[in-house]
């Protein structure tokens, strides 16, 4: 089993400890984004996704001045400390993708094929979650760390007032990014003959 992309698939680990400093200059990170938007696949090619990307002191600020006053506000106290850590690991990367999904575009859809409806708001969860597993993966192989995060609904509005985003646009996911500055924990795989079943095969 050889091929790039699998060798690209199998490189991508979760990474938490990650520095605020990039591979590679921040027009290659756009370069990227914008690929991934392109030829991403979508349901009845939708395009329903939307990425938003905070680099350097924009990224900072997500984490310092918005998710860690958000959690704040809702954990316990006793909790808090060991979340502050967790979100300074968050803060003290370079950047933060954040994966939307349009919901007029899921509309028109269920508009235009009444017979699907109810399936177009699954399919757009998996639209937008393979967007978010492609520039995982692209961001690391230009040499990133990133690990993905899911702070919505606490953050969407601050978010919205900040940056401009529509309301109606509904968060998904925060992929965290930045030069890695350890590695990935160990994984455990569960037998492979437990989880895939083939027929037929010559
Ligand atoms: C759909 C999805 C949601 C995830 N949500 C979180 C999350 O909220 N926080 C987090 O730290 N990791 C999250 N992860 C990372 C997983 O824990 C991680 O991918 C898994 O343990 C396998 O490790 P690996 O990414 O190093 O291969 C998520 C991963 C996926 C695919």
């Amino acid at each position: 089993m050889s091929s790039s992309f699998l060798d690209a698939v199998k490189a991508r680990r979760t990474i938490y400890a990650l520095k605020h400093e990039s591979p590679i200059p921040d027009s290659k990170i756009q370069e990227i984004v914008k690929q991934t938007i392109l030829h991403v696949p979508s349901s009845f090619n939708s395009q329903s996704t939307r990425i938003v990307v905070l680099l350097g002191d924009d990224h900072t600020h997500l984490w310092e001045e918005i998710v860690k006053p958000a959690v704040k506000a809702v954990a316990p106290a006793e909790a808090w400390p060991q979340s502050e850590q967790r979100l300074n690991g968050f803060k003290n990367a370079y950047g933060t993708a954040l994966f939307y999904e349009e919901p007029k575009d899921i509309l028109k859809l269920q508009e235009a094929f009444p017979l699907y409806s109810e399936n177009f708001p699954q399919w757009s969860e998996h639209t937008n979650a393979m967007h978010q597993f492609v520039l995982w993966t692209a961001l690391e192989q230009e040499g990133f760390g990133a690990n993905l995060q899911h702070y919505s609904p606490l953050i969407d509005d601050k978010i919205a007032a900040k940056w401009g985003v529509p309301g109606a646009w509904s968060l998904k996911a925060q992929l965290v990014f930045g030069t890695p500055a350890g590695e990935a924990g160990d994984k455990a795989f569960k037998p492979v003959e437990e989880r895939v079943f083939v027929h037929g095969a010559k």
